[in-house]
């Protein structure tokens, strides 16, 4: 069975009673997870004046994503799908307040009252359809939606995610990009398979200096800077995008290009006069895809 709980259950089924404890118990669990909220606070980059925030926790689980909030002097409500993780929450006295709700149907939350909004591990969920009503698109749609009008203007949201593969990530960014936010995704260390996190950074409003994108981190801790121009998944450090940014059409033959047509240019290469490898049966073999 897959290893990714998002294609074992519904989160309100896969995250039960037992899961929940089991998630809230693992040391591991809770170091990884702290980790991802502070870079995520980092990144939400609030002014350092010493005055409280009120932050949005969104698939705030039992709390542990909250408790770096608190720790780092903000108020926060947490919303939640699953009843058993927001019942650990409630055993172990969160600060924060707590709403039990699916991100997929909006947050009905008045418009402009968070100051900034994390979600960590979370929002990769919306991308699959376990009711034969949910239809991810929509869902997606009606999260960003519902996120922007909740978040004051000028104010950042910052959800690190699980995408399954690229295709994954595109969706959920191209539906914040069309509710209006500018932002892109920030990758820290991209070049480890472990270490790899993802963050959508997005801020509220038109791109302005505060909607930049910063800088992921490398290998070795330090900022890493962007590599755009490489053309290489794995060297972007940053992917920037916003909705005014009007996207290049990528030419995409599905078929490929083919055994023959890759035999046929190393033909004429050879003819040339330039070195190329010989051919094998491994010319031309449809590889799988990365991520
Ligand atoms: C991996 S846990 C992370 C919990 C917490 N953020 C942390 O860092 O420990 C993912 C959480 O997302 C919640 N979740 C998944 N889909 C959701 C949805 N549609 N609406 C609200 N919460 C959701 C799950 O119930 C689960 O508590």
């Amino acid at each position: 069975m897959s290893s990714r709980p998002e294609l074992q259950a519904p989160p309100e089924i896969f995250y039960d009673d037992v899961e929940a404890r089991k998630y809230t118990s693992s040391s591991r669990i809770a170091e990884i997870q702290t980790k991802l909220s502070e870079r995520a606070l980092e990144l939400l980059a609030l002014p350092d004046d010493g005055v409280p925030r009120l932050l949005l926790d969104i698939g705030c689980g039992s709390g542990l994503s909250g408790e770096t909030i608190t720790e780092n002097g903000h108020q926060w409500i947490g919303l939640d799908i699953s009843e058993s993780m927001l019942n650990v929450a409630l055993q172990n006295e969160v600060e924060g307040d707590l709403l039990l709700g699916d991100m997929g149907q909006g947050l009905g939350l008045r418009p402009g009252v968070i100051d900034g909004a994390i979600s960590i591990s979370a929002v990769q969920w919306l991308c699959n359809a376990d009711k034969s009503s949910h239809e991810p698109r929509l869902r997606l749609k009606a999260f960003f939606g519902s996120l922007y009008r909740c978040l004051a203007r000028g104010a950042r949201a910052v959800l690190q995610v699980y995408p399954e593969n690229i295709a994954q990530r595109e969706l959920i960014l191209s539906y914040a990009m069309r509710s209006g936010f500018a932002g892109g995704v920030v990758v820290d260390y991209p070049h480890s398979t472990k270490k790899r996190k993802e963050y959508l950074v997005l801020t509220c409003g038109p791109p302005s200096v505060s909607s930049a994108v910063p800088s992921g981190k490398g290998e070795d801790g330090e900022s890493c800077s962007d590599d755009e121009s490489s053309g290489d998944e794995e060297n972007q450090t940053v992917c920037i995008s916003d909705r005014h940014r009007p996207r290049k059409k990528q030419k995409v033959n599905k078929k490929g290009k083919g055994r023959e047509w890759v035999l046929r240019k190393k033909d004429q290469m050879r003819r040339k006069g330039n070195v190329v490898p010989p051919d094998t049966k491994y010319t031309a073999r449809k590889r799988k895809a990365r991520f």
